[in-house]
């Protein structure tokens, strides 16, 4: 069978054989009731690892991001996030639908910042009957729908001063800290260090097959535990899952440089293609996004590519992603970028 090189996103990393022994091996018991020693153990190595007091395994991304915003947010009360935010975009409207909280957006530059002085004129004032009040403000670190842009410790903390001078509680989707963590090449910890909340996916960059973690107080924590359980995210032998996490944060962080290496050196070979821009600069982790101005639309390219074996994500007529992680070489980074050229 011809090995399929999946560029889709980095969540098609597959677990590794690490991974699969531990799970096999996983101490466990009712997660519901706190008692899966795995899962415990799981979440007081991420509370450690974000110098944060607890933490919250929960099921995916998507769920970490709204038992933040639960715990964060009283209810009703206004989101501020980036227009291009994952959760504003892709996460079925939770934060409204289920979390009761009208959102605010603020322009994502193109490496997914926000202008301070924007967010502080998003925030509601008080004492205006008219207006709801200012519960969150949240963050996205690295930027997906940006291309992996990285916002640096001096940034986050720019915006979170400006929400906290205001008393809002601040989370950051941190779906790929680690990521953002290795390309400034400085503890993930310090990237959380002025925020109130933060999740990150053990399911992307990390390989494991499910899971995020939520870390904050354990104060915040608790209402996070509450707000999993109302969305049907209360566990029970999740030690099973959760082993792989362990493997994730032992052996799959230290490794992440390499897909930052392979992101550049394709981002390098797709810009050479005629009729191809990628925005370089902003190649700053493990993705590549690419937009096509002539010849074959995107889903033209993916299609035919994945005749070949090769797998991305479309993003409309010009615009395709490419997400690499543990799977991928950089000799299929080689074939992946002979391909493209062959076709366009
Ligand atoms: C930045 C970001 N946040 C959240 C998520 C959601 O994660 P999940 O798919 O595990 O729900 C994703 C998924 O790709 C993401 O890229």
């Amino acid at each position: 069978m011809t090995r399929i090189i999946d560029l889709r996103g980095d969540w098609a990393a597959r677990p590794t054989d690490a991974m699969r022994k531990a799970m096999a091996e996983a101490e466990v018991g009712d997660d519901n009731s706190q008692e899966d020693p795995t899962v415990i153990e799981l979440e007081e190595r991420s509370a450690e690892l974000m110098g944060k007091e607890a933490g919250l395994f929960v099921p995916s991304g998507t769920m970490g991001n709204l038992v933040s915003i639960m715990a964060l947010a009283p209810y009703g009360s206004e989101i501020i996030a980036g227009d291009q935010a994952h959760a504003v975009i892709y996460e079925v409207g939770g934060y409204a639908a289920i979390g009761g909280h009208p959102i605010r957006t603020v322009p994502n530059d193109r490496f997914g910042m926000m202008d301070p002085a924007s967010v502080r004129d998003a925030i509601r004032p008080s004492g205006n009957i008219h207006f709801p009040r200012t519960g969150l403000l949240l963050l996205e670190n690295t930027h997906n729908l940006r291309g992996g842009g990285v916002m640096t410790v001096e940034q986050t903390r720019s915006l979170a001063n400006v929400a906290h001078d205001a008393g809002v509680p601040v989370h950051v989707d941190g779906s790929r800290l680690f990521n953002a963590a290795a390309a400034l090449g400085i503890p993930a910890k310090d990237l959380v260090a002025d925020l109130d909340m933060a999740s990150f996916c053990l399911s992307k960059a990390l390989a494991a097959p499910v899971g995020s973690m939520v870390v904050g107080t354990t104060e915040q924590i608790a209402r996070a535990r509450q707000a999993r359980k109302l969305l049907g995210g209360g566990m029970r032998q999740a030690g099973v899952i959760a082993a792989a996490g362990i493997v994730a944060l032992e052996q799959m962080i230290d490794r992440i440089p390499e897909d930052h290496e392979n992101a550049r050196k394709l981002a390098y070979g797709l810009a050479d293609i005629p009729g191809f821009t990628v925005d370089l600069e902003t190649v700053q982790s493990n993705l590549v996004f690419a937009d096509i101005s002539e010849g074959k639309t995107g889903p033209e390219i993916g299609a035919a590519l994945e005749q070949n074996g090769i797998r991305i994500n479309v993003f409309g007529p010009t615009r395709i992603r490419f997400a690499l992680h543990y799977e991928i070489t950089s000799a299929d980074v080689d074939r992946v970028i002979d391909e493209v050229r062959q076709l366009v």
